[in-house]
C-alpha cells in the first residue's frame, strides 16, 4: 500500500516552531519515523511538504494517478479556510486523514472551525507527532 503523508505551511520548520505548541521534534525525524512504521506494516510512506497551496492541491492530484491507497495530511492553517484544498481532498478516491499536531478546539476561535474535516475520513487532533502514527494505522486497517 502505498500512503502520501501531505504537510502543510511551515511544517518544514517544526522543532524552531513554537515548540511548546508543535514539539521539539524536526519535520525529517517525524518522516523518518512515519517510514519506518510503514515498513512494519508493509506500507511505502512518502512524505511531502509545501508552504504553497497549489503545490498540495498538485501533490494530491498526482496521487489520484500513481495508485496511492490513502493520504494523510496535516494541511496547517490552510484548514481553516482553503477551499482549494478541500475541493481536491473531496476529489480523490482514496481515503485522507486530517492531523494536527495541537488541539485545534483548544486554541484560538479560528483554528476551531476546518473547511477539510467534512470531507476528510477522519480527524485526529491534539496528540502531536504520534497523531501522524494513529493516522497511519488507520489508513492500513482500511
Ligand atoms: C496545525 C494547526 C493549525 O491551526 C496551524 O495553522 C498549523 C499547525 C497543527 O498541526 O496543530 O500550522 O495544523
Amino acid at each position: 500500500k502505498k500512503i502520501l503523508v501531505l504537510h502543510g505551511p511551515n511544517l518544514n520548520i517544526l522543532g524552531q516552531r513554537e515548540p511548546t505548541v508543535y514539539g521539539f521534534e524536526t519535520l525529517a525525524e517525524i518522516d523518518e519515523r512515519l517510514r519506518k512504521k510503514g515498513e512494519e506494516l508493509s506500507c511505502l510512506v512518502e512524505s511531502f511538504q509545501s508552504n504553497s497551496e497549489g503545490a498540495l492541491i498538485d501533490a494530491l492530484q498526482c496521487a489520484m494517478r500513481d495508485g496511492t491507497a490513502g493520504c494523510v495530511f496535516n494541511p496547517g492553517a490552510y484548514t481553516h479556510y482553503s477551499i482549494a484544498l478541500r475541493d481536491a481532498v473531496a476529489a480523490v478516491q482514496f481515503p485522507v486523514i486530517e492531523v494536527h499536531l495541537s488541539n485545534i478546539y483548544a486554541r484560538e476561535s479560528f483554528r476551531s472551525h476546518s473547511v477539510i474535516a467534512p470531507v476528510a475520513k477522519g480527524q485526529i487532533s491534539g496528540f502531536g507527532s504520534l497523531g501522524y502514527e494513529l493516522a497511519l494505522l488507520a489508513l492500513h486497517a482500511q
